[in-house]
C-alpha cells in the first residue's frame, strides 16, 4: 500500500510508547517503577464523576453540537475572564477531544506546505510531529538550561522569516518545568506583533505552579497579542481527567471558526458525557487541583533533592508541571553492559532493561543530555526508583 507521505516523517508519541512498554511489564508480573507517564496519579474529583453519572442518567447521551455544549463554552469563557481577564465571546471558544486535538486543530487550519513554526527547544513531543503531518516546517529555537530555558529575543527574531506563521510557548512546559514571566511575555508579544505572528499559547499545566507562583496567559497582555494568541488548555492536568479527553482553544474568531469546521468534518462534538463532567471540573475543581499541587510540591522536593545526591547526574528545581528534568551529561561515556552509553536513549534503554525503570530520554524533546522523570507517582516510588537509579548507574563502568 502506498501511504500519504507525511505518514512517514511521524512517529509514534515516544512518551506514550515509553509509557504502554512500563504497563506491559508490569502486566507481565516485573516491578517497573514507571516515572514516564505524563499524567496525575491521583483519581477524578468526585463531583466530576458525580456530573458524568448524572448526565448517562439523565440520557445525555446524543451528539452534541461539534464545537461543544453551551454550557461548557460559557464555563470556559467565565473561568478566562476571572482567572486571565481575558474576554472571549462563546464563537471564539472551540471544545476538543483534548489539549492535543486543539492544538492539531489549530495546526491543520493555520499550516500548509512551506509555512514555518518556531518551536522553542526542549519542546512537547507532538508540536514539531503535528507540524509534519501538516507538511509545514518546525524550525527549533534552543534554549539553555543555565538561563531557566528562557526565550532569547535576539535568538527569536533571528528565526522569523517571511515563512515564518506562528510561534508555541508552554508555559509551565513539559518537560522542563520552566514558567514564562510577565517581562519575557511582554518580549514574546512584541515579537509576534511585530511580525504579525500567531502564539500558539499551550497553557495545559497552567494550574500545577510552586513557591505561590500565578500564572500568567501572553494572550491578557494587550489587545493586539489577544487578537494574535490562541490559548490552548483543558481538564486533564488539572483535574485528573486524562482519560476524558476534554481539552479546548480560545482565539481569534475566523481561526476558532475554521478549527470548528474541521471538527465537524472529521471527530465531531468531543464525548457529551466528558463535557460535563469538564463543566463540573471547571465550577468545583479548584480544592481537588490545589491538594493535588501541594502533594506534587513534596515530590518535586523529594525527587530533586534526590537527583542531586546521585553522581552524573544534576537537576534544577521545575517552577511548574509534574517533571524532573535532569541533565545526564556526567553519566554519557559510562560502559553499560551492552556497550557505551553515549545518549539519553541508551541511557533510558539502560535503565529499563536492567533496572526497571522507565523514564522519556531528551531526544525527543529536543535534548541530547537531559531525560525526563515524572513525579505524578508515589512517595514510596520516588524513594525506591531513586535507590534503584543510584544503584544501576553505580554500576556503569
Ligand atoms: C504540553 C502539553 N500539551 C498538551 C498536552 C495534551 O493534553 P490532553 O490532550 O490530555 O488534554 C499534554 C499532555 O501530555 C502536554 O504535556
Amino acid at each position: 500500500m502506498k501511504l500519504a507521505a507525511r505518514v512517514s516523517r511521524i512517529a509514534p508519541s515516544p512518551t506514550l510508547a515509553m509509557a504502554a512498554t512500563a504497563k506491559a511489564m508490569a502486566a507481565q508480573g516485573i516491578d517497573v517503577i514507571d516515572f514516564s507517564t505524563g499524567e496525575p496519579d491521583f483519581d477524578t474529583p468526585e463531583p466530576v464523576k458525580a456530573a458524568a453519572e448524572a448526565a448517562i442518567r439523565s440520557g445525555f447521551t446524543k451528539y452534541t453540537p461539534s464545537s461543544g455544549i453551551d454550557e461548557l463554552r460559557s464555563a470556559i469563557a467565565e473561568k478566562l475572564k476571572i482567572e486571565q481577564g481575558l474576554q472571549y465571546d462563546k464563537s471564539q471558544i472551540l471544545v476538543s477531544c483534548g489539549a492535543k486535538h486543539s492544538l492539531y486543530n489549530v495546526a491543520e487550519a493555520l499550516l500548509e506546505a512551506g509555512d514555518e513554526i518556531i518551536i522553542p527547544t526542549p519542546y512537547w513531543v507532538s508540536y514539531a510531529d503535528q507540524a509534519f503531518l501538516n507538511d509545514a516546517t518546525p524550525v527549533l529555537l534552543a534554549t539553555r538550561e543555565a538561563d531557566g530555558y528562557a526565550i532569547d529575543s535576539t535568538a527569536l527574531e533571528q528565526r522569523i522569516t517571511p515563512r515564518t506563521k506562528a510561534l508555541i510557548i508552554n508555559s509551565p512546559s513539559n518537560p522542563t518545568g520552566a514558567t514564562y514571566n510577565r517581562p519575557m511575555l511582554e518580549r514574546i508579544a512584541a515579537i509576534a506583533v511585530r511580525h504579525d505572528l500567531l502564539v500558539i499559547s499551550d497553557e495545559i499545566y497552567e494550574k500545577v505552579l510552586y513557591d505561590g507562583a500565578t500564572h500568567v496567559s501572553i494572550a491578557s497582555l494587550g489587545p493586539d497579542i489577544a487578537a494574535r494568541t490562541v490559548v490552548i488548555n483543558g481538564v486533564s492536568k488539572a483535574y485528573a481527567m486524562t482519560g476524558w479527553r476534554i481539552g479546548y482553544a480560545a482565539g481569534p474568531k475566523e481561526l476558532i471558526t475554521a478549527m470548528g469546521n474541521i471538527q465537524s468534518q472529521s471527530t465531531s462534538n468531543p464525548c457529551s458525557i466528558s463535557q460535563k463532567a469538564a463543566v463540573a471540573a471547571l465550577r468545583f475543581g479548584g480544592p481537588f487541583t490545589k491538594q493535588m499541587v501541594t502533594e506534587f510540591d513534596r515530590r518535586r522536593r523529594a525527587i530533586v533533592e534526590g537527583l542531586n545526591t546521585i553522581p552524573g547526574i544534576s537537576c534544577s528545581m521545575p517552577a511548574g508541571a509534574f517533571y524532573a528534568f535532569p541533565n545526564i551529561q556526567g553519566v554519557l561515556g559510562k560502559r553499560g553492559p551492552t556497550g557505551p552509553i553515549t545518549s539519553p536513549t541508551d541511557l533510558a534503554t539502560y535503565l529499563l532493561k536492567e533496572a526497571h525503570i522507565a523514564v522519556v530520554p531528551g531526544e525527543p524533546f529536543g535534548s541530547q543530555s537531559h531525560m525526563r522523570l515524572s513525579y505524578a507517582t508515589s512517595m514510596e516510588t520516588i524513594g525506591r526508583g531513586l535507590d534503584r537509579l543510584r544503584a544501576a548507574l553505580q554500576k556503569l563502568g
